[in-house]
C-alpha cells in the first residue's frame, strides 16, 4: 500500500540571520527525522533588503521572498508565521498574524514589555479558541538533557526541590570594541544579557521544576557604556569584530544581570546572566538540589547530565555522568545510534517537531504565549528590583 502524502504546513518566516538560519534548518529537516502529521513547506521569507533576502532564500531553501512582512501575512498560501526578528517587532507581527488566522512561532523573549506581552496573550487566547495557535521559542527546553532533567524531577528522583542555580555565561561583549548592535539598544531588545540569555534560564528553571518564580531581588551592570557603531551584523546574532575608529553610541542595556529568586513552593534560586564572562562561550548551566538528589547541566557539555542520587548506598554515592543519547532519552531515539551526540541546532528541530505535532492534534503547543508572559514578568521584576531595592552597606572608610 502506498502512503498518502501528508498535508503541508506552509511557513512564512520574518528575519533570516542567526535564528532565521537555525529555524530554517529545523523547518527543512523536522519531518525527515520525526513522524509529523503535517509536512513543513518553506514558502516565503521576509526581510528588509531585497538582495539580502533573496540570497538568504536561496541559501536556506525558501521558495519566495518579500521585503514587507505584512505581505507575507496577507498571502493565503501561508499557514504559520515564524518570527525571528528583534523583540521590538514581535508584538505587532504576532498580533497581525494571529488575527489573520495564521499560527505563530515567535522567538523569545516574547516582547519587550509586560504590557506588550499581555496584549499578545489576549489575542493568542482568543484565536486559540478558534484553532489558531501561538508558541514562543524557548528552544533550550528541547535540549535532550534538559528535557530529561524535567522528566527526572517529575518522577520524584530529586524529592522536594530546595535550591535552583541557573547561570547563562557568554563572553562576546568582554571586548569593549565589539560593535553596538540592536542587542545593546533597549528600544529594540528590551534588555541586555537579562532578556537575551537570562530569559532562557528563567524559562528552563521553571520548566524543569514545574515551579513559578514569585519574588526576585536583582542587580544589573553595564561595564561598557558606549561602543563603536558597527551596524547590525547579519548572520552572527550580533556577535562580531570591532571597527576601532568608528563613532560611538550609547549602550542602553545591561552587560550582566544577577538575581535571587523565591519560587511558589518555597524553593529558592540564584540566577546569573552575562556576556562578559571571559572564556565562557555558551555556558547555559542549570543545577537543581532536592531532598533526595541533585541534577546539573552545562550546555558546553550538552550531551551529558550529571546526577547525584542521595538514596544510593553511602559508599557508592557521587555524581554520575549520564550520556543523554539513548533511545529512551527525550528526542534522542529519532537521531543517531547511541553515543553519536547532538548539537545546538537539534533543539530547533525538536521545537518544530513538537509544534507541528500539536498543530496536527489541534492542541495548544508549549511554551504558550501565556507561559512566556510569566518569564516576561520575572524579567520586569528583576529590572524594577535592580532600580529600586539595593541596600547600601558602608565601606570600611565610612565606618572609621
Ligand atoms: N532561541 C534561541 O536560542 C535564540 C538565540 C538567539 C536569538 N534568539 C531571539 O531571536 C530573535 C532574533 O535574534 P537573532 O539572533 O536571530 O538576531 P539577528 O540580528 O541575527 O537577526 C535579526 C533578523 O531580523 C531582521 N530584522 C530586524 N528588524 C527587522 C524589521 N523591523 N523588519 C523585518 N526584519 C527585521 C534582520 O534583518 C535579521 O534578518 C530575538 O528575539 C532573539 O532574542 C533566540
Amino acid at each position: 500500500m502506498t502512503q498518502q502524502p501528508r498535508p503541508t504546513l506552509r511557513v512564512g518566516m520574518v528575519g533570516y540571520a542567526f535564528m532565521g538560519a537555525a529555524h530554517s534548518q529545523a523547518w527543512r529537516n523536522a519531518h525527515r527525522f520525526f513522524d509529523l502529521p503535517l509536512t513543513p513547506e518553506l514558502t516565503v521569507i521576509a526581510g528588509r533588503n531585497h538582495n539580502a533576502v533573496d540570497e538568504a532564500a536561496k541559501r536556506m531553501g525558501w521558495a519566495s521572498t518579500t521585503t514587507d512582512w505584512r505581505e507575507l501575512i496577507a498571502r493565503d498560501d501561508v499557514d504559520l508565521i515564524d518570527i525571528c526578528t528583534p523583540g521590538n517587532t514581535h508584538t505587532e507581527i504576532a498580533i497581525a498574524a494571529l488575527q489573520a488566522g495564521k499560527h505563530v512561532l515567535c522567538e523569545k523573549p516574547l516582547a519587550n514589555s509586560v504590557e506588550d506581552a499581555k496584549r499578545m496573550v489576549q489575542v493568542a487566547q482568543d484565536t486559540a479558541a478558534k484553532g489558531v495557535f501561538a508558541m514562543c521559542g524557548y528552544s533550550y527546553r528541547r535540549t535532550p538533557a534538559i528535557a530529561l532533567m524535567k522528566r527526572m524531577v517529575a518522577e520524584g528522583r530529586l524529592g522536594t526541590i530546595r535550591q535552583i542555580r541557573a547561570q547563562y555565561l557568554q563572553d562576546w561583549l568582554s571586548n569593549e570594541h565589539a560593535p553596538l548592535t540592536w542587542r545593546m539598544d533597549k528600544y529594540k531588545s528590551g534588555s541586555g544579557a537579562l532578556g537575551d540569555i537570562g530569559a532562557h534560564s528563567i524559562d528552563a528553571a521553571q520548566f524543569v521544576t514545574g515551579l513559578s518564580i514569585t519574588e526576585v531581588s536583582g542587580m544589573l551592570k553595564t561595564f561598557t557604556t558606549e561602543r563603536p557603531v558597527g551596524g547590525d551584523l547579519v548572520g552572527l546574532g550580533g556577535h562580531g569584530e570591532t571597527k576601532s575608529d568608528a563613532a560611538k553610541g550609547p549602550v542602553t542595556v545591561d552587560d550582566a544581570a544577577i538575581f535571587t529568586a523565591r519560587f511558589d513552593s518555597g524553593a529558592i534560586g540564584v540566577f546569573e546572566a552575562t556576556r562578559t564572562a571571559l572564556g565562557r562561550k555558551n555556558a547555559m548551566r542549570l543545577e537543581i538540589n532536592g531532598s533526595l538528589g541533585s541534577l546539573a547541566f552545562d550546555f558546553e557539555d550538552m550531551n551529558f547530565l550529571q546526577f547525584y542520587d542521595g538514596t544510593d548506598p553511602e559508599e557508592a554515592r557521587g555524581f554520575r555522568r549520564i550520556m543523554v543519547t539513548e533511545p529512551v532519552h527525550p528526542y534522542a531515539g529519532h537521531w543517531w545510534p547511541t553515543g553519536h551526540g547532538l548539537g545546538y541546532e537539534h533543539s530547533f528541530v525538536h521545537q518544530v517537531a513538537d509544534l507541528v505535532a500539536a498543530l496536527g492534534n489541534k492542541t495548544q503547543p508549549t511554551p504558550s504565549f501565556s507561559d512566556a508572559l510569566q518569564v516576561q514578568r520575572v524579567l520586569a521584576a528583576v529590572e524594577q528590583s535592580a532600580a529600586n531595592n539595593s541596600q547600601r552597606t558602608p565601606t570600611r572608610n565610612e565606618e572609621s
